[in-house]
Order: structure tokens, then sequence, then C-alpha cells
């Protein structure tokens, strides 16, 4: 038998104890390796023309197109919840081929843009989507080629109209979302040709074709037939996903971001280690759809599903998380 501190008293079972850390909450706390704060997060929002009240999204309970009225109000909340940003996207009433909403002064995203930015001012980032595919009669990210594909470099000069029209509507940092190569160089000379150097892009680098975006569509009310599948990326390829980012980073990104989140958490470590920009993450509307869904039929915990699966998103790189559950994470999060 062994005396008083010996290491191998089978009796008094392990030595190594990882519990210890975890016995209280106060303990936990002291060695949580992973935040989780209001700042981190920014709230999607969709701004709908012609609406006059809030229209619900019935595949994602709980968030709404807004009016110009309910949208302010909305950008008045996140403020005072201390959010990291608002993303606006655009519902236009009347769509086209060009997606001449987008560029115009007067469509639905860049008034949306202004409103907020006279209601928040400095105190919210406002960011915007840059994409076409709200605007587009065919759902198309880009304008179509007479053979009816994706014409890249045609899509870039509306991209580079769409970036002055966010700017001048007063836009903090724009987001575009629609992978078309070149598209970062593009939009950074827009609008630094514009006399909008400190307009910052945020770049949806490593953008996976998803079946997550389902109920995006019908948020967004999408044309869309067919899929994005010749722009937006494979998800069998991981450092397909670093080379965009890399490439975003070479042409002038700001911040690169990963999207889907969950289904690409790998990725979205890989970018992290790889970049040294600010690296976002979008949890898409089909990943708040499923924790919805089955919490709704009593499934799941709702709250702490919710609180697991932005710290998930943080711990496996995301510097800012986008997430429709911004506003309502920040009230959890409140001490
Ligand atoms: C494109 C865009 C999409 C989303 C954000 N920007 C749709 C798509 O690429 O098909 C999806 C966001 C979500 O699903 O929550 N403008």
């Amino acid at each position: 038998s062994a005396d008083a501190g010996s290491r191998d008293d089978r009796a008094a079972g392990p030595v190594v104890r990882p519990r210890r850390l975890r016995r209280t909450a106060a303990l936990r706390e002291l060695v949580a390796e992973t935040s989780l704060r209001p700042a981190q997060l920014v709230l999607p929002v969709f701004v709908r023309e012609g609406a006059d009240a809030p229209v619900p999204i019935s595949s994602m309970p709980g968030v709404v197109q807004h009016t110009r009225d309910s949208l302010r109000a909305a950008a008045v909340e996140a403020a005072e919840l201390g959010l990291g940003g608002i993303m606006l996207f655009g519902v236009p009433e009347t769509k086209d081929a060009r997606g001449s909403g987008a560029v115009d002064p007067g469509g639905i995203l860049n008034l949306g843009i202004a409103d907020v930015v006279a209601e928040v001012g400095d105190a919210l980032p406002v960011m915007s989507d840059l994409c076409l595919d709200e605007f587009t009669d065919h759902g198309h990210c880009g304008v179509l080629d007479a053979a009816g594909r994706v014409d890249n470099d045609a899509t870039l000069e509306v991209y580079a109209e769409m970036a002055r029209a966010q700017a001048a509507a007063g836009v903090d940092v724009v987001g575009p979302s629609g992978m078309m190569d070149g598209q970062v160089a593009v939009i950074r000379a827009a609008l630094d040709g514009a006399g909008a150097s400190d307009v910052a892009v945020l770049a949806y680098s490593a953008k996976y074709a998803s079946a997550f975006y389902g109920p995006f569509r019908e948020a967004v009310d999408s044309s869309l037939v067919g899929d994005r599948r010749t722009y937006q990326q494979d998800g069998r390829n991981g450092l397909e996903g670093v080379r965009e980012a890399l490439l975003d980073v070479a042409e002038g990104a700001d911040m690169v971001m990963v999207k889907p989140a969950l289904a690409y958490l790998d990725v979205l470590r890989r970018v992290r280690d790889a970049v040294d920009v600010p690296v976002a993450a979008y949890n898409i509307s089909g990943e708040y759809a499923m924790v919805e869904a089955a919490a709704a039929k009593g499934w799941i915990d709702r709250e702490p599903a919710i609180l697991e699966t932005l710290m998930s998103i943080r711990r496996a790189g995301a510097d800012v998380v986008l997430t429709y559950w911004a506003a309502e994470a920040a009230r959890l999060l409140r001490p």
C-alpha cells in the first residue's frame, strides 16, 4: 500500500480528472475557450418594396419581410442590443432580366440602406447584399448571355454600378455574394473611383451551392429555376474554398465569409487559418429553419440549441456570425 500522494494507488482512482474544472459554473466560465458576444453577430434582414405591413416568411418562423418603417425599427433595436451589424436584402416589386432595381438609387435596397443609415448613423455597421438574384426575373445572381448562361464579365459591370449605388446610399460594408470571378477587384475599384474608399468589402468567398438556402428563396420571392452550380462551389471541395478566400483577400477584400456555416465548419477552420483578415460565417436560412422546426415539434430545446449552434460556428473559427437569431441571441446573452 502506498503513502499519501502516491500515484499508483489504484483505489484512489484516476489522477487526471478533467471534471475538476467542470464542477461549478464559475470554474467552467474561467476556462471557457470560446466567447459569444452581441458585437460578433450580424442580423440579416429583408425589406420588401410596397409592403404596408411586415410579411411573415412561413419557412423561417419569426423572420419577416420588413416594410421600410419596420426595417428602421429593427435597425434601432439591433443598435440598442449592441449587434455587430445589420445585413440588408431587398425584395423588389418588379424584376427584369438585368436586375435594374439593384442599381436604381430609388430601388428598394438602396432606399432601405439610406433609411437605416439615417436612423442608426455610426452606431451600427450597415451592410448590404451585393448580388442580382433578388432583382432578376430569372433569379440568377448575374446577367445572362444569349445562350442563357450566367455571363461573368457582363455581370461585373452591373456589380460595379450596384456598388456605387449602395455607397451613395451610405452603406458601410458591401457583401458581394454572387460568386463571379473577379468581383471583389471590380467592386473595390468602383468604390475607390467613386470616392467611396471608406466602404469595406465583406466578400462571400467560399460560398457553396447548398440545399440549405431553401427558405431564403421564399424570403426574397426568388424566381430561380434550376440551380447555381456553375458559379457557387461544389460541396466536395474544401481546398477550393481556401483558394477563393485567398483570391478575395488579394483582390482587396477587408473580410471574407464562408457560407453555409454548419455543413462547412471544416472549411471555416481552414479559411481562418489561411487568411489574415476577419472571417465571417453565415448561419443560413435552412440552418435556422431546421432548429426552429425541430423546436416547434418539441424535439429539441430551442434556446440552448440556438446558442450551441452559434458557439460551434465561433469555435470553428468565425470572428463574425451572420444569423437570423442575432437579436434574440443578444438578449439571451445578457448577463
Ligand atoms: C444571394 C444570397 C443567397 C443567400 C444570401 N445571399 C441565396 C443564394 O445564394 O442562393 C442565402 C442566405 C440564406 O439562405 O440564409 N444573394
